[in-house]
């Protein structure tokens, strides 16, 4: 099967592809828009704050774009705690979860950052610095394990948040230093059914029932967004209307208005962004091979199919030729993992993807690549410079919002001793 284009209109793919250097990535403020709207009309009991998890994409522009749009942040290190503020939110817009006990914790706190511990030695750290501070805690619950482990990020083989069985320890804690824990933290990973949701909002209201001061379940994200064709896109309205019905009897029992939490972008925003490319070379492996295209982007920019073994749309939509061949997509780098066209969460086999006869300098654009690609990617292996990115604004303006890397950049920190 062959795709067609996402947002981009071939006269856009082909401007770009001439007047900027490709590997490209390109964003749609228009798509940015909708994603917003999507969140100012989720169901919920008692309203809901939405944070953008920044990982996702954490350029100036798209961090000043949601902030000016209402939303909060959802940050995963010190760093992006940085990042944020550097782009103009204050400290009490940002929520840190973070894997990594930050070395500038003092700072951290000092600039009013809500902090949610995600071990038992953050939550040490947390006391030592502000007994009788308020406080969230991440926790990791076991439930079942429903998919991909490779996206999953509750369960045994997760190390994220702190293991439900230490809640006693996390209470015994908070009470002999006074901490208000107002906020329960879940985040169960990617791919998510609206039944795996509303399992979610059961279980962190279960734990909100052992924490007096907690008013805010924060669910996290990892909605289900259908990138190919046989996947399915999770209801936002239909799990909103789910959970908000489980708010509303928590409320009736216990007398507890319980505010949401949400951080689902990959859901909301993937589609926003398009990455444009060339075909390189193609190679063959003979008659019981595949033919391979290799393209002059990979891992470098879009890592998530060495990472995840997922699958993406690929397209060539300014080749005219009405051919089609079976062709394995694989990245620039040499690397066994970097591969464009991965069997799904099948990191053994690669998967060849229908696309017109391709020639050396073709173009293609790999849709859906907005989230976890430019703030995820393994830049600079084989020397490769960090891709631009361009936004195309409302009004099809076409703006550079990050320059391409250059070559010099990649050692500027390096002292040469030898
Ligand atoms: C804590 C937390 N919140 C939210 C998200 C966003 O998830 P997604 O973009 O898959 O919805 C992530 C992603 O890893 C996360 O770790």
């Amino acid at each position: 099967m062959t795709y067609s284009l996402n947002f981009l209109t071939k006269e856009q793919v082909a401007y770009i592809a001439e007047n900027y250097k490709t590997p490209i990535y390109v964003y749609s403020e228009k798509k940015l828009k909708e994603a917003v709207m999507a969140f100012d009309t989720f169901p919920s009991a008692f309203w809901h704050t939405t944070r953008y998890a920044m990982k996702a994409n954490s350029n100036l522009n798209i961090l000043t774009y949601f902030r000016k749009n209402g939303f909060k942040i959802d940050a995963s290190s010190e760093y992006e705690v940085k990042r944020a503020i550097a782009s103009g939110f204050e400290g009490k817009d940002i929520s840190l979860s973070g894997q990594e006990l930050s070395e500038d914790f003092e700072w951290i706190l000092d600039t009013w950052v809500f902090f949610v511990a995600t071990s038992l030695l953050q939550l040490e750290t947390f006391w030592k610095k502000r007994p009788w501070g308020i406080l969230g805690v991440r926790i990791n619950p076991w439930v079942w394990k429903t998919y991909f482990a490779k996206v999953l990020t509750w369960w045994l083989t997760s190390s994220f948040g702190i293991w439900y069985e230490y809640i006693p320890q996390i209470q015994e804690i908070a009470k002999k230093y006074d901490l208000k824990i107002t906020k329960i933290h879940l985040h169960i990973g990617s791919e998510n059914t609206p039944e795996s949701w509303v399992n979610t909002a059961n279980i962190g209201l279960d734990f909100i029932k052992e924490f007096k001061d907690a008013t805010i379940l924060d669910m996290g994200g990892g909605m289900k967004k259908a990138i190919m064709p046989y996947e399915k896109s999770a209801d936002l309205q239909a799990i909103g209307e789910a959970v908000k019905e489980k708010f509303i009897k928590f409320y009736e029992e216990t007398g507890r208005k319980i505010h949401l939490e949400l951080e689902p972008w990959k859901y909301a925003v993937i589609c926003a962004g398009s990455f444009i490319a060339k075909v390189n070379d193609i190679v063959d492996t003979g008659k019981d091979g595949y033919t391979f295209v290799r393209t002059n982007t990979g891992m470098t920019d879009m890592p998530r199919v060495t990472m995840y073994w997922i699958q993406q749309q690929i397209i060539a939509p300014l080749v005219q030729e009405q051919e089609e061949k079976d062709y394995v997509v694989v990245g620039h780098c040499c690397e066994s993992g970097d591969i464009l066209t991965s069997k799904l969460y099948d990191q053994e086999i690669v998967e060849p993807m229908k696309l017109p006869k391709l020639s050396l300098w073709d173009i293609l654009v790999f849709e859906c690549t907005w989230a976890y690609n430019s703030s995820m990617s393994m830049k600079n292996y084989n020397s490769f410079p960090e891709s631009a990115e361009l936004l195309i604004k409302e009004n099809e303006e076409i703006v550079e919002i990050r320059k391409k890397e250059e070559l010099q950049e990649i050692w500027r920190n390096e002292k040469v001793v030898l």
